[in-house]
């Protein structure tokens, strides 16, 4: 693990960790969402090496992020004019922009498909450490698959001890869950993974924009090619994760929790608060806590749909095994 300014990354230090990536190894890093674990995304040999410490199906692609806006041009085929709004507009910042991939983006990378997945982060460590190793970097979140993704250095310790060549400690992520992906390969764009820029935001932006059910956090089984990672069911913690939405649901969850404690259970109530931001941020690594305190069963409330609340609950449930309206 390695301690690295955030306001002034030391450059010695970057230095160290971008030579790991250029020999094809992994390095943990931060970004504005959540830590990613990154390689050379040019080097197949090395892209390969994160699917298997991350245990990551391979029909799963993954994100490639660079640190100058016009590297876009190198990894796409075409640049719409749409897309290139979006650039302006949020980059660098918590946006992934799917466009028909070029030739030097490897297949492994895109798990077959004919597009590629773009992103420029917020965040100074990620910007220098992609910009001294060269080579644009492929990093999907920095968790095993089987967990939440990493909102500390911490939490990728706990995950990928042993496993990488560096994590890189760049203090606690600002936002807390991941980019938004939107795909703007079609002639509307549409939404396939909320998160850090709303969807409010990228209406102002664009227009009109669809929205893909499973973006919403239904289970749909359809048109589930266009991002295969939304298939996976996503983290849940060992215990019992209830929703409960609607206008009772103070009265509900209260009603569930006795129940539940009477059959001897230990539960657990989430407080989410009214400030999107700090759930946000919060809320992975609650889900870590809770399952290190060994709860059967955790009760958390909706939240309103509006800006960052559609990524948090999006995130919600997936995470959820039983929704209750109220
Ligand atoms: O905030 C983030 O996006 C973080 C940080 C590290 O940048 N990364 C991240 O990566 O969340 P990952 O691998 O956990 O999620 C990537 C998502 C998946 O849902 C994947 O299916 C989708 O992006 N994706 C990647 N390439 C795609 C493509 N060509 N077409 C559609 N979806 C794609
Ligand atoms: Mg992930």
């Amino acid at each position: 693990m390695l301690r690295i300014s955030k306001t002034n990354p030391e450059i010695s230090k970057i230095r160290k960790a971008s030579s790991i990536i250029k020999k094809g190894g992994l390095v943990a890093f931060p970004t504005e969402t959540v830590y990613g674990l990154g390689a050379d995304a040019l080097n197949p040999k090395a892209v390969k090496k994160i699917f298997k410490e991350k245990g990551r199906p391979s029909d799963n692609p993954l994100i490639v992020h660079i640190a100058r806006k016009k590297d876009v041009y190198r990894l796409a085929k075409e640049v719409p004019k749409q897309a290139e709004k979006l650039m302006k507009k949020f980059w660098p910042g918590p946006l992934t922009i799917v466009l028909k991939k070029s030739r030097i983006v490897p297949n492994i990378i895109t798990a077959g498909l004919d597009t590629v997945a773009i992103r420029m982060p917020k965040n100074r460590i990620a910007l220098e450490l992609i910009r001294e190793s060269g080579v644009p970097i492929a990093a999907p979140s920095a968790n095993s698959s089987t967990k939440p993704s990493p909102t500390s250095a911490r939490h990728v310790l706990e995950d990928l001890d042993g496993k990488i060549g560096m994590i890189i400690d760049g203090g606690n992520a600002k936002i807390g869950v991941e980019s938004t992906v939107v795909d703007m390969t079609s002639d509307i764009p549409m939404l396939l993974r909320p998160g850090g820029i709303s969807l409010e935001q990228l209406r102002k932006c664009l227009g009109k924009v669809d929205v893909h059910p499973v973006a919403k956090g239904k289970k749909s089984k359809e048109a589930i090619s266009r991002s295969p990672g939304m298939k996976y069911r996503h983290y849940s913690p060992k215990a019992e994760v209830i929703l409960v939405e609607g206008k009772g649901k103070m009265q509900k969850i209260r009603e569930i929790a006795k129940s539940l404690e009477r059959k001897g259970k230990k539960v657990a109530i989430m407080k989410m608060g009214k400030d999107h931001g700090r759930i946000a941020k919060k809320l992975f690594s609650a889900f870590r806590e809770m399952d290190r305190k060994g709860f059967d069963a955790i009760i958390l409330e909706g939240v309103d749909e509006k800006g960052l609340g559609l990524a948090i609950m999006n995130r919600i449930r997936k995470a959820a095994s039983r929704r209750i309206k109220a």
